[in-house]
């Protein structure tokens, strides 16, 4: 017999994750040596604390709840507006701003198969990709401000060669591809939300996916990419998802407001429907953090100085870090929350099944976590209808069709002002 099989049997026996070996005698030689090198690297340990600490959600008692103060981008006055602007743009010619795109995500809601970047809309006349969106917002800005942004995607281990693949085919979209820096984020096991269980995604593979976006700090150290933008003269990094395809990629207003007042920064949108299940900005214990919708009261929404709302403010996942913030939290953990997702799983008689609902937890951590290691965090509210259409679901207010209407509304204008 293995001794590898055999130590891994009792680890997992220990663990109670033995169906992870239900079908290994059925395996031919390499996927059994596949497996069982998978198996090796899991810490089980972890998977289940996490399972566990995270059923239920708890509410610590004693903590201190105080806005945040904010800017709305619409009322700041034409004279400061100018001031900001320039000041913004001085920041951003000096070649010491980059673009980092969060796409190591599963896109389970979408359901489109391959990395959401690839996913195409229909942008009259013309077809584009979500990354191609992108890609053309930063050349523009390049064309804008005399400089060339220098590019960092996240992948995950499932999506990296795809996307590599993707923009090879699509000659880099005429980007200069020295300058494009694709690097893999972390994984975990997927569990069903039943069980606890680690799911198998196909007889000889444990199902694996992302961490989260919360990973992208430790990510970028492991890749050696924080030094990289240090010496590269990196500053500020500007960090979004792949899925909004408003997403304004060097706004110098945000820059100059941002780094005047802080080492991080976050566009917000107003929460329009105060009962939605959106987080809000606060103030936790004196530090910048969300706060989850279960813990919004009446109170807490209507709460207000002069009309002015003061927890309503919804994070966009538009952020600015300087460098020196990206470093810091690189070195600190940050919690796991748990995500639940639909994930295609084998089941005990050895068939791939295809849930129709969330049927699993997936461990993430999230870049909000981060904000509570600052004193501060500026907050810019933008209007909704001009920078936030993100793609989400196949049908609804997240979808294709509706961020391609407010893309399309939003070119059109631009064509004419
Ligand atoms: P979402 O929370 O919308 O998740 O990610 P998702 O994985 O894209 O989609 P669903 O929930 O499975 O349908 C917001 C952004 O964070 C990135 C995503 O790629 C997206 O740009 N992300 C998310 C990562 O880069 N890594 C992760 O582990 C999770």
């Amino acid at each position: 017999m293995n001794p590898l099989y055999e130590q891994i049997k009792e680890r997992l026996k220990k663990y109670h994750q033995e169906q992870l070996l239900n079908f290994y005698d059925y395996l031919n030689d390499s996927d059994k040596q596949k497996l069982l090198f998978q198996l090796l690297n899991i810490n089980f340990q972890k998977i289940n604390n996490l399972y566990s600490s995270l059923k239920t959600i708890s509410i610590p008692s004693g903590e201190t709840i105080e806005p945040l103060e904010y800017f709305v981008k619409s009322d700041i006055p034409v004279k400061r507006r100018r001031e900001l602007e320039n000041q913004g743009t001085e920041m951003l010619k000096k070649s010491q701003y980059a673009v980092l795109t969060m796409a190591g995500g599963q896109g389970t809601r979408l359901g489109h198969k391959g990395p959401k970047g690839t996913f195409e809309l229909n942008l009259f006349p013309k077809k584009a990709s979500l990354f191609e969106i992108l890609a053309d917002k930063i050349k523009q800005a390049n064309k804008r401000y005399g400089i060339q942004i220098p590019w960092y995607i996240m992948t995950s281990e499932t999506n990296n060669d795809d996307t590599i693949k993707f923009f090879e085919d699509k000659n880099y979209f005429n980007y200069d591809k020295n300058k494009i820096f694709f690097f893999i984020q972390d994984k975990l096991p997927i569990v069903s939300a039943d069980t606890g269980k680690i799911l198998l995604s196909e007889p000889y593979q444990v199902h694996e996916a992302s961490n989260g976006n919360g990973n992208l700090f430790k990510s970028l150290k492991k890749n050696n990419l924080i030094t990289q933008m240090k010496q590269s003269g990196v500053k500020w990094i500007f960090v979004s998802g792949i899925d909004n395809i408003l997403v304004k990629i060097a706004d110098p207003i945000f820059l100059a407001l941002t780094s005047s007042n802080s080492e991080i920064g976050a566009k917000t949108i107003f929460k329009k429907d105060p009962y939605s299940q959106d987080w809000v900005f606060c103030r936790k214990n004196g530090k910048p953090a969300m706060l989850g919708y279960e813990r919004i009261t009446d109170e807490i929404t209507n709460a207000n100085i002069d009309g002015k709302y003061l927890y309503r403010d919804v994070n966009i996942l538009c952020h600015l870090f300087s460098i020196d913030a990206i470093e810091k939290i690189s070195n600190l953990d940050l919690p796991y929350h748990r995500a639940t997702k639909k994930n295609t799983y084998i089941n005990d008689e050895g068939m791939k099944i295809v849930p129709e609902a969330p049927n699993s937890y997936k461990f993430e951590t999230f870049i909000f976590d981060s904000f509570k290691f600052f004193d501060n965090i500026t907050l810019l509210r933008v209007d909704e209808e001009k920078e936030f259409a993100p793609i989400k679901d196949p049908v609804g207010i997240y979808s294709p069709d509706t961020a391609t209407k407010l893309y399309l509304k939003e070119e059109f204008k631009s064509i004419f002002s």
